[in-house]
């Protein structure tokens, strides 16, 4: 049997390896050759292990952020991690690495770079900046201080992990279109987080999105993941005790308040209102 693994090779933000236990016992209830589409397949983790606990079904793996190009290149990144243990071996585990080593690191960087095209930023920020801070060009890195978080023992190679996996790299909804008349197919659903800008992903999710995810539900088997802070399943359900209301602000005009706190907060309110309807008489 194939190897499992119970939470991403490297570093991903959103992977969900928390809820792998329960993922599992959820993913085996559905028959030997059950179609499984991961809408956002982030870490491939949920492909991964639906793959191993049905190794016959098809698996079709959305790799948006081209993660398979990150495990592709681990053991560059592993050589890379090596060298910049050395260089900052005498810095304290998880404190800032100044003066030449800094300056090393990033002669380091720019030559990988340079001679083979390719850095894991991500893991490469994990490794050396503040917990969930993501940079995803040098540049971006020297503006930050750096830290010494490089992890004492190399990333594991996998490369079983993506196996037998059909792997995609589109839009989600290209991908619900071209399965979503397919007889029992079930559909992973962990689009990413609500109006937060995680820094690694691609884009900067707004409610609409969002909500546009929930078209592809309907009418399918799926395992949706989200999150309290959302308030989407609170939405949903008293979208479903009032469904008649429609859009209470559809016939609205609007005008709206910026106001900036501070040189990183900044918030709009928003005044809705309807035009009274004069009489045709007071019509100008
Ligand atoms: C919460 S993560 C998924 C994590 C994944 N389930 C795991 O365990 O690693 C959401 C993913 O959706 C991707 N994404 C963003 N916009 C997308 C789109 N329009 N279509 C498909 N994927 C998208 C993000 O880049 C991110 O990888």
């Amino acid at each position: 049997m194939s190897k499992l693994y119970l939470s991403a090779p490297l570093p991903f933000v959103g992977q969900k390896r928390m809820f792998a236990k329960h993922f599992i016992e959820v993913i085996k209830q559905y028959p030997a050759g059950t179609i499984f589409v991961d809408l956002f397949g982030g870490s491939g983790l949920l492909s991964h292990i639906t793959k191993h606990f049905h190794p016959e079904s098809r698996v079709i793996y959305n790799d948006f952020d081209n993660y398979r190009q990150r495990i592709g290149n681990i053991p560059r990144t592993n050589r890379l991690l090596s060298q910049i243990r050395q260089i900052s071996e005498q810095v304290p585990r998880h404190k800032p690495i100044t003066g030449k080593a800094r300056d090393r690191i990033f002669e380091l960087l720019e030559t990988e770079e340079r001679e083979n095209g390719y850095l894991d930023f991500i893991t490469l920020s994990s490794s050396l900046m503040f917990s969930m801070k993501y940079k995803l060009t040098i540049n971006g890195m020297r503006s930050e201080t750096l830290y010494n978080n490089v992890r004492k023992a190399d990333y594991e190679l996998c490369p079983d992990y993506l196996a037998g996996l059909e792997i995609e790299s589109c839009d989600y909804r290209e991908l619900f279109e071209r399965f979503k008349d397919t007889p029992g197919v079930v559909f992973l659903v962990d689009p990413p987080y609500l109006s937060t800008d995680v820094g690694t992903y691609k884009m900067y999710w707004r409610l609409a999105d969002y909500l546009d995810v929930l078209s592809v539900l309907p009418g399918h088997n799926f395992i949706y993941f989200t999150s309290e802070k959302s308030c989407i399943v609170e939405l949903c359900e008293w979208m479903g005790r009032h469904p008649s209301l429609g859009d209470p602000f559809a016939r609205c005009q609007r005008r709206e308040f910026k106001a900036t706190m501070n040189y990183n907060a900044r918030y709009t309110d928003i005044m809705l209102f309807t035009v009274p309807e004069l009489p045709p008489d007071n019509a100008a």
